[in-house]
Protein backbone atom coordinates (compact mmCIF):
# COMPACT_ATOMS: atom_id res chain seq x y z
CA UNK A 1 0.00 0.00 0.00
CA UNK A 2 1.56 3.52 -0.91
CA UNK A 3 1.13 6.71 1.36
CA UNK A 4 1.66 9.94 0.10
CA UNK A 5 2.60 12.39 2.70
CA UNK A 6 -0.75 14.43 2.38
CA UNK A 7 -2.60 11.82 3.22
CA UNK A 8 -1.56 11.49 6.40
CA UNK A 9 -2.58 15.23 7.09
CA UNK A 10 -6.01 14.22 5.73
CA UNK A 11 -6.33 11.66 8.50
CA UNK A 12 -5.67 14.01 10.59
CA UNK A 13 -8.15 16.37 9.26
CA UNK A 14 -11.24 13.72 9.28
CA UNK A 15 -12.35 13.87 12.90
CA UNK A 16 -12.82 17.63 14.16
CA UNK A 17 -11.49 16.53 17.97
CA UNK A 18 -8.29 15.31 16.20
CA UNK A 19 -8.04 18.65 13.75
CA UNK A 20 -8.58 20.80 17.18
CA UNK A 21 -5.96 18.89 18.75
CA UNK A 22 -3.52 19.21 16.21
CA UNK A 23 -4.54 22.82 15.21
CA UNK A 24 -1.38 25.07 15.34
CA UNK A 25 -3.20 28.31 16.36
CA UNK A 26 -5.53 29.41 18.41
CA UNK A 27 -7.68 32.45 19.15
CA UNK A 28 -9.17 32.75 22.61
CA UNK A 29 -10.91 35.94 24.29
CA UNK A 30 -8.15 35.82 26.33
CA UNK A 31 -6.35 37.69 23.28
CA UNK A 32 -8.78 40.62 22.42
CA UNK A 33 -8.51 44.55 23.70
CA UNK A 34 -11.80 45.88 22.36
CA UNK A 35 -10.74 49.80 21.22
CA UNK A 36 -13.91 52.01 22.78
CA UNK A 37 -14.45 55.62 21.48
CA UNK A 38 -15.29 57.67 24.65
CA UNK A 39 -17.38 60.96 24.03
CA UNK A 40 -17.41 64.08 26.00
CA UNK A 41 -20.83 64.80 26.09
CA UNK A 42 -22.36 62.24 28.93
CA UNK A 43 -25.55 61.22 27.72
CA UNK A 44 -24.09 60.28 23.51
CA UNK A 45 -24.47 56.98 22.24
CA UNK A 46 -23.39 57.41 18.46
CA UNK A 47 -23.36 54.59 16.37
CA UNK A 48 -20.00 55.25 14.37
CA UNK A 49 -21.96 55.11 10.03
CA UNK A 50 -18.47 53.97 8.53
CA UNK A 51 -18.05 51.41 11.54
CA UNK A 52 -21.84 48.93 12.27
CA UNK A 53 -21.53 47.75 15.78
CA UNK A 54 -19.11 50.42 17.16
CA UNK A 55 -20.14 53.53 19.06
CA UNK A 56 -19.16 56.65 20.86
CA UNK A 57 -20.03 57.13 23.99
CA UNK A 58 -20.79 59.18 27.07
CA UNK A 59 -19.79 58.77 30.26
CA UNK A 60 -23.69 57.60 31.63
CA UNK A 61 -23.87 55.60 28.78
CA UNK A 62 -20.15 53.87 29.75
CA UNK A 63 -22.06 51.64 33.00
CA UNK A 64 -23.90 48.97 30.84
CA UNK A 65 -21.39 48.78 27.73
CA UNK A 66 -18.43 47.64 30.58
CA UNK A 67 -20.69 45.67 32.45
CA UNK A 68 -21.31 43.69 29.09
CA UNK A 69 -17.81 43.79 27.94
CA UNK A 70 -16.83 42.50 31.57
CA UNK A 71 -19.62 39.22 31.37
CA UNK A 72 -17.99 38.44 27.64
CA UNK A 73 -14.59 37.92 29.35
CA UNK A 74 -13.23 40.48 27.19
CA UNK A 75 -9.44 40.94 29.24
CA UNK A 76 -9.26 44.88 28.71
CA UNK A 77 -10.11 48.09 26.56
CA UNK A 78 -7.96 50.57 24.58
CA UNK A 79 -9.33 54.04 25.12
CA UNK A 80 -9.82 56.99 22.88
CA UNK A 81 -11.34 60.45 23.99
CA UNK A 82 -13.32 63.00 21.87
CA UNK A 83 -13.04 66.22 24.20
CA UNK A 84 -15.44 68.93 24.11
CA UNK A 85 -12.61 71.33 23.82
CA UNK A 86 -9.73 71.13 21.37
CA UNK A 87 -6.88 73.71 21.14
CA UNK A 88 -3.30 74.00 19.93
CA UNK A 89 -1.74 72.33 22.68
CA UNK A 90 -4.23 69.24 23.16
CA UNK A 91 -4.25 70.06 26.60
CA UNK A 92 -7.57 68.17 27.31
CA UNK A 93 -5.63 65.16 27.39
CA UNK A 94 -3.79 66.34 30.05
CA UNK A 95 -6.09 67.56 32.43
CA UNK A 96 -7.10 66.13 35.61
CA UNK A 97 -10.87 66.54 34.49
CA UNK A 98 -9.84 65.27 30.96
CA UNK A 99 -12.36 63.39 29.07
CA UNK A 100 -10.42 60.39 29.44
CA UNK A 101 -9.23 60.56 32.93
CA UNK A 102 -13.29 60.74 33.51
CA UNK A 103 -13.43 57.66 31.45
CA UNK A 104 -10.62 56.05 33.40
CA UNK A 105 -12.17 55.94 36.98
CA UNK A 106 -15.66 55.58 35.70
CA UNK A 107 -14.70 52.32 34.19
CA UNK A 108 -12.39 51.17 37.26
CA UNK A 109 -15.95 52.32 39.62
CA UNK A 110 -17.75 49.39 37.44
CA UNK A 111 -15.10 47.35 37.11
CA UNK A 112 -11.88 47.67 38.87
CA UNK A 113 -10.67 44.24 37.10
CA UNK A 114 -10.62 44.97 33.35
CA UNK A 115 -7.40 46.10 32.54
CA UNK A 116 -7.36 49.37 31.02
CA UNK A 117 -5.07 50.68 27.96
CA UNK A 118 -4.81 54.76 27.12
CA UNK A 119 -4.25 55.58 24.12
CA UNK A 120 -1.37 58.15 24.83
CA UNK A 121 -1.18 60.78 21.49
CA UNK A 122 -2.50 64.18 20.89
CA UNK A 123 -4.62 63.89 17.43
CA UNK A 124 -7.62 63.43 19.19
CA UNK A 125 -7.29 67.03 21.31
CA UNK A 126 -5.35 70.02 18.74
CA UNK A 127 -7.47 71.72 16.93
CA UNK A 128 -4.73 71.08 13.98
CA UNK A 129 -5.51 67.41 14.43
CA UNK A 130 -1.71 66.67 14.51
CA UNK A 131 -0.16 63.78 17.20
CA UNK A 132 1.69 66.97 18.73
CA UNK A 133 2.77 70.20 19.05
CA UNK A 134 2.79 72.32 15.70
CA UNK A 135 5.90 74.29 15.24
CA UNK A 136 7.99 75.65 11.76
CA UNK A 137 10.61 72.89 11.94
CA UNK A 138 13.41 73.15 9.21
CA UNK A 139 11.11 76.03 7.45
CA UNK A 140 8.17 74.50 7.37
CA UNK A 141 5.10 73.57 9.46
CA UNK A 142 5.55 70.74 11.08
CA UNK A 143 5.08 68.67 14.45
CA UNK A 144 8.12 69.47 16.67
CA UNK A 145 8.94 65.79 17.94
CA UNK A 146 11.33 67.21 21.14
CA UNK A 147 8.41 69.34 22.32
CA UNK A 148 5.87 67.05 22.05
CA UNK A 149 7.92 64.48 24.32
CA UNK A 150 7.04 66.99 27.33
CA UNK A 151 3.89 66.66 26.83
CA UNK A 152 3.10 62.86 26.13
CA UNK A 153 5.19 62.59 29.49
CA UNK A 154 2.67 64.88 31.19
CA UNK A 155 -0.42 63.08 29.27
CA UNK A 156 0.87 59.66 30.13
CA UNK A 157 1.41 60.74 33.55
CA UNK A 158 -2.31 62.15 33.84
CA UNK A 159 -3.76 58.61 32.95
CA UNK A 160 -1.72 56.66 35.12
CA UNK A 161 -2.91 59.34 38.15
CA UNK A 162 -6.78 58.45 37.23
CA UNK A 163 -6.48 54.87 37.04
CA UNK A 164 -5.17 53.42 33.89
CA UNK A 165 -3.00 50.30 33.63
CA UNK A 166 -1.32 50.40 30.61
CA UNK A 167 -0.26 53.44 28.53
CA UNK A 168 0.20 52.98 24.94
CA UNK A 169 1.89 55.77 22.88
CA UNK A 170 0.81 55.91 19.29
CA UNK A 171 2.16 59.49 18.32
CA UNK A 172 5.64 57.66 16.61
CA UNK A 173 7.38 60.45 18.05
CA UNK A 174 11.45 59.60 18.36
CA UNK A 175 12.04 58.91 22.15
CA UNK A 176 9.06 58.96 23.30
CA UNK A 177 9.05 55.66 25.87
CA UNK A 178 12.28 57.49 27.32
CA UNK A 179 10.13 60.48 27.72
CA UNK A 180 7.11 58.89 29.06
CA UNK A 181 9.14 56.14 31.07
CA UNK A 182 11.15 58.59 33.17
CA UNK A 183 7.69 60.88 33.31
CA UNK A 184 6.04 57.67 35.07
CA UNK A 185 8.93 56.92 37.21
CA UNK A 186 9.34 60.48 38.38
CA UNK A 187 6.32 60.24 39.67
CA UNK A 188 5.94 56.77 41.41
CA UNK A 189 4.43 55.25 38.69
CA UNK A 190 6.87 52.63 38.16
CA UNK A 191 5.01 49.52 37.83
CA UNK A 192 2.96 50.83 35.06
CA UNK A 193 4.19 49.35 31.91
CA UNK A 194 4.40 50.97 28.37
CA UNK A 195 2.49 49.04 25.21
CA UNK A 196 4.30 51.35 22.43
CA UNK A 197 3.47 51.73 18.71
CA UNK A 198 6.87 50.74 17.64
CA UNK A 199 5.60 50.12 14.04
CA UNK A 200 3.03 52.62 12.85
CA UNK A 201 2.28 52.88 9.45
CA UNK A 202 1.03 55.93 7.50
CA UNK A 203 -2.09 53.96 6.83
CA UNK A 204 -5.32 54.22 4.65
CA UNK A 205 -7.02 51.70 6.62
CA UNK A 206 -7.27 54.39 9.52
CA UNK A 207 -9.98 56.07 7.66
CA UNK A 208 -12.96 55.29 9.86
CA UNK A 209 -10.94 55.88 12.73
CA UNK A 210 -10.91 59.36 11.49
CA UNK A 211 -14.47 59.72 11.49
CA UNK A 212 -14.43 57.86 15.09
CA UNK A 213 -12.50 60.02 17.05
CA UNK A 214 -12.62 62.75 14.91
CA UNK A 215 -9.20 63.67 14.76
CA UNK A 216 -8.21 63.94 11.24
CA UNK A 217 -5.57 66.70 10.58
CA UNK A 218 -6.85 69.54 9.24
CA UNK A 219 -3.51 70.21 7.07
CA UNK A 220 -0.97 68.10 5.81
CA UNK A 221 -0.74 64.30 6.65
CA UNK A 222 1.20 62.12 9.20
CA UNK A 223 3.58 60.91 6.84
CA UNK A 224 6.66 62.32 8.64
CA UNK A 225 6.06 60.73 11.52
CA UNK A 226 4.54 57.16 10.50
CA UNK A 227 6.12 55.00 8.59
CA UNK A 228 6.31 54.42 4.60
CA UNK A 229 4.39 51.75 3.71
CA UNK A 230 7.05 49.85 1.42
CA UNK A 231 9.50 49.92 4.22
CA UNK A 232 10.43 46.89 6.31
CA UNK A 233 13.68 46.57 7.38
CA UNK A 234 12.77 50.53 9.43
CA UNK A 235 10.31 48.80 11.06
CA UNK A 236 13.31 46.43 12.53
CA UNK A 237 15.09 49.71 13.74
CA UNK A 238 11.90 50.83 15.04
CA UNK A 239 11.19 47.87 17.22
CA UNK A 240 14.67 47.94 18.23
CA UNK A 241 14.72 51.53 19.86
CA UNK A 242 11.48 50.82 21.66
CA UNK A 243 12.76 47.85 22.92
CA UNK A 244 16.32 49.78 23.86
CA UNK A 245 14.09 52.97 25.28
CA UNK A 246 12.24 50.44 27.54
CA UNK A 247 9.23 49.55 26.02
CA UNK A 248 7.59 46.42 27.89
CA UNK A 249 5.34 46.02 24.46
CA UNK A 250 5.54 46.04 21.59
CA UNK A 251 2.96 47.10 18.63
CA UNK A 252 2.28 46.43 14.72
CA UNK A 253 -0.36 48.40 13.30
CA UNK A 254 -1.96 47.87 11.14
CA UNK A 255 -2.34 43.80 11.42
CA UNK A 256 -3.49 42.07 7.96
CA UNK A 257 -1.35 44.17 5.13
CA UNK A 258 1.47 43.72 7.75
CA UNK A 259 1.73 39.98 8.20
CA UNK A 260 4.98 40.21 7.24
CA UNK A 261 6.21 43.12 9.60
CA UNK A 262 4.53 41.30 12.45
CA UNK A 263 6.74 38.24 11.57
CA UNK A 264 9.39 39.07 11.06
CA UNK A 265 9.21 41.89 14.32
CA UNK A 266 7.93 38.57 16.33
CA UNK A 267 11.40 36.76 14.94
CA UNK A 268 14.12 39.76 16.20
CA UNK A 269 12.32 40.12 19.33
CA UNK A 270 10.91 36.37 20.89
CA UNK A 271 11.13 37.40 24.46
CA UNK A 272 8.94 40.82 23.61
CA UNK A 273 5.28 40.39 23.70
CA UNK A 274 3.44 41.69 20.13
CA UNK A 275 0.45 42.98 20.15
CA UNK A 276 -1.15 43.65 16.44
CA UNK A 277 -3.75 46.44 16.10
CA UNK A 278 -6.74 45.06 13.60
CA UNK A 279 -7.67 48.78 12.58
CA UNK A 280 -10.94 50.38 12.07
CA UNK A 281 -10.50 50.08 7.99
CA UNK A 282 -9.90 46.37 8.40
CA UNK A 283 -13.06 45.87 10.28
CA UNK A 284 -14.93 48.26 8.38
CA UNK A 285 -14.08 46.15 5.00
CA UNK A 286 -15.41 42.86 6.81
CA UNK A 287 -18.68 44.26 8.03
CA UNK A 288 -19.17 46.38 4.68
CA UNK A 289 -18.45 43.15 2.35
CA UNK A 290 -21.02 40.56 4.76
CA UNK A 291 -23.42 43.92 4.80
CA UNK A 292 -23.57 43.11 0.77
CA UNK A 293 -23.27 39.29 1.27
CA UNK A 294 -20.15 39.13 -0.38
CA UNK A 295 -18.22 36.88 2.45
CA UNK A 296 -19.15 35.20 5.82
CA UNK A 297 -18.87 37.30 8.38
CA UNK A 298 -18.46 35.21 11.27
CA UNK A 299 -15.63 33.15 9.25
CA UNK A 300 -14.22 36.26 7.79
CA UNK A 301 -13.34 37.95 11.16
CA UNK A 302 -11.73 34.13 12.41
CA UNK A 303 -9.52 34.12 9.43
CA UNK A 304 -8.58 37.14 10.10
CA UNK A 305 -7.75 36.43 13.69
CA UNK A 306 -5.91 33.49 13.27
CA UNK A 307 -3.74 35.10 10.56
CA UNK A 308 -2.53 37.48 12.56
CA UNK A 309 -2.11 35.38 15.82
CA UNK A 310 -0.30 32.70 13.22
CA UNK A 311 2.28 35.72 11.81
CA UNK A 312 3.76 35.96 15.32
CA UNK A 313 1.04 38.51 17.30
CA UNK A 314 0.43 37.25 21.19
CA UNK A 315 -2.20 39.60 21.25
CA UNK A 316 -4.81 41.23 19.55
CA UNK A 317 -6.49 44.65 19.29
CA UNK A 318 -9.39 44.20 17.71
CA UNK A 319 -13.29 46.00 17.10
CA UNK A 320 -14.21 42.42 16.54
CA UNK A 321 -13.72 41.66 20.04
CA UNK A 322 -17.87 41.32 21.10
CA UNK A 323 -18.45 40.13 18.20
CA UNK A 324 -16.25 36.98 18.60
CA UNK A 325 -17.42 36.04 21.83
CA UNK A 326 -20.94 36.60 21.05
CA UNK A 327 -20.40 34.27 18.05
CA UNK A 328 -18.96 30.90 18.39
CA UNK A 329 -16.01 32.17 21.22
CA UNK A 330 -12.93 30.49 20.69
CA UNK A 331 -11.10 28.65 17.82
C1 LIG B 1 -3.58 58.01 16.73
C2 LIG B 1 -4.25 56.74 16.38
C3 LIG B 1 -4.85 56.40 15.16
C4 LIG B 1 -5.34 55.11 15.31
C5 LIG B 1 -5.05 54.70 16.59
N1 LIG B 1 -4.35 55.71 17.23
C6 LIG B 1 -5.09 57.22 13.95
C7 LIG B 1 -3.99 57.71 13.13
O1 LIG B 1 -2.82 57.51 13.39
O2 LIG B 1 -4.34 58.37 12.18
C8 LIG B 1 -6.06 54.33 14.27
C9 LIG B 1 -6.80 53.14 14.75
C10 LIG B 1 -7.77 52.60 13.78
O3 LIG B 1 -7.81 52.94 12.58
O4 LIG B 1 -8.58 51.77 14.22
N2 LIG B 1 -3.94 58.44 18.01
Amino acid sequence: MTSFPETRLRRLRQHPKLRDLVRETRVSVNDLILPLFIHHDPDHRQEIASMPGQFQWGLNQLETEISDISKLGIPGVLLFGIPAHKDDLGSDSYSDNGIIQQAIQRIKSVNSDLLVISDVCFCEYTSHGHCGVIDEVAGRVDVDNDKTLELLAKQAVSHAEAGADVVAPSGMMDGMVTAIRSGLDAHDYQHIPILSYAVKYSSSFYGPFREAAEGAPQFGDRKTYQMDVANSHEALREADSDVYEGADMLMVKPAMAYLDIIHRVKQAHPDMPLGAYQVSGEYAMIKAAARDGLLDEQQAMHESLIAIKRAGADFIISYFAKNFVEGSGSR
